[in-house]
């Protein structure tokens, strides 16, 4: 079997799937391998994540760790859930073939941007790290809108 059980279940079963209507955050992140996209909204509440959704446009392993990151993240604090990496995600899964490794990078990229946003829009302090991942994520969304122009426009129409 090439994904563990896990992984088809989030797959077929995705939690907190859809978006938050006046979210506090909200991260928008693209794949620069494949041009796959992924929305994540959060709530907060005295600094802890208290809901979180997402809506993905993506492979199977990129829809099972959008759905795994929502119930790792949820009721955590925003420092507990900047520690979320692709690693801890994928294991949490039971792992990812290597090939299916770069889709994990969608959902903790979409976290800490989610996260980046909470903290701008509140005018808190960001930590150096985050901004450092942020101007990386923001790099690379411009490198998918030039190379997915088609592609992504159609997905923003499909959310609008
Ligand atoms: Fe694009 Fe998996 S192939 S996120």
């Amino acid at each position: 079997m090439i994904y563990s059980q896990k992984v088809l279940d989030h797959f077929k079963n995705p939690r907190n799937v859809g978006k938050i209507k006046n979210a506090d955050g909200v991260g928008k992140v693209g794949n620069v391998v494949c041009g796959d996209v992924m929305y994540l909204y959060i709530k907060v509440e005295k600094n802890k994540i208290k809901d979180i959704r997402f809506e993905t446009f993506g492979c199977t392993a990129a829809i099972a760790t959008s759905s795994m990151i929502t119930e790792m993240a949820k009721d955590k604090t925003l420092k507990q859930a900047l520690d979320l990496g692709k690693q801890e995600v994928a294991n949490s899964l039971g792992g990812l073939p290597p090939i299916k490794l770069h889709c994990s990078l969608l959902a903790s990229d979409a976290l800490a941007e989610a996260i980046y946003d909470y903290l701008k829009k509140s005018k808190k302090d960001i930590p150096e790290d985050l901004v450092k991942k942020h101007k990386r994520i923001v790099k690379e969304k411009h490198l998918i809108k030039e190379k997915y122009k088609e592609w992504t426009d159609v997905e923003d129409k499909i959310r609008s």
